[in-house]
């Protein structure tokens, strides 16, 4: 795994917008895997701005994002579909029926989960993905314990998920208990990851990332058995290291 340490968040939010820049660039039909949260947010403020400036396109782009929550519609402020709209895809030229989330309204889930991954095959798989990073290691929203072999699947949000995403909601009680989620086994076909993490809140994830064993109750320690990971973080994300 490469490691690039930046000053802060906004360094680090530059860097990842400028390898995607790059790479919608070099390969306008590119397939990129998107995360929702905190942490990506700022990438995709750059996305914005350098599409207005200098015009880069995503016409020809493909996205598909992680993960989603179950029971949740896409007109939901709540939802992931609502926040990609509103964070990124409403603000560049890419056309929503080349952004794929899984659906999480769907009446039979596991029919759902195999669309999504047929729709990644399809795509030839993710060409850049970009992951965030669970305070108990989880990468989407593969809980620890999940393995490695794991497709796209329905997932049970560990407690302490729920309670670190009930800031985007009233009340905990209002954070959906399950959601879909990319499988480990399909986020490892990607070519290339680039995960994000920045704070102090996520050093002591990030330091048993890098100094700990491949075991699946540490489902991110997986990326080190990936070729092309660069981990993009601030210096408060990286002070164990
Ligand atoms: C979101 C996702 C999650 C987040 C993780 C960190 O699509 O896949 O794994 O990346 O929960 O969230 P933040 O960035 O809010 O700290």
């Amino acid at each position: 795994m490469n490691i690039i340490k930046t000053e802060n968040y906004d360094e680090m939010s530059n860097m990842a917008a400028n390898k995607i820049i790059e790479m919608v660039r070099t390969n306008p039909k590119a397939t990129i895997g998107l995360a929702t949260g905190s942490t990506p947010k700022g990438v995709y403020k750059k996305l914005i701005e350098d599409h207005k400036a200098n015009g880069t396109t995503y016409k020809q782009a493909t996205t598909v994002n992680l993960d989603e929550y179950v029971g949740i519609s896409r007109n939901d402020p709540h939802s992931y579909h609502f926040f990609m709209r509103e964070q990124l895809f409403s603000h560049i030229d890419i056309p929503l029926e080349q952004t794929y989330i899984p659906d999480g309204m769907a009446k039979d889930l596991q029919l759902e989960c195999s669309r999504f991954e047929s729709v990644i095959q399809d795509l030839d798989g993710v060409d850049l993905q970009l992951l965030g990073i669970g305070h108990n290691g989880h990468i989407g929203f593969n809980e620890p314990g999940t393995s490695f072999e794991s497709r796209t699947h329905v997932v049970t949000l560990a407690e302490s998920t729920r309670k670190a995403n009930a800031r985007f909601f009233p009340s905990i009680e209002d954070v959906p208990a399950r959601a879909i989620t990319m499988g480990i086994a399909t986020i490892m076909e990607s070519k290339e990851i680039i995960l994000l993490a920045s704070g102090s809140s996520k050093a002591e994830a990030i330091a048993r990332l890098v100094n700990g064993e491949v075991n699946e109750n540490f489902p991110a320690s997986v990326l080190k058995l990936h070729k092309n990971v660069t981990i993009i973080a601030d210096k408060d994300a990286l002070q164990f290291i």
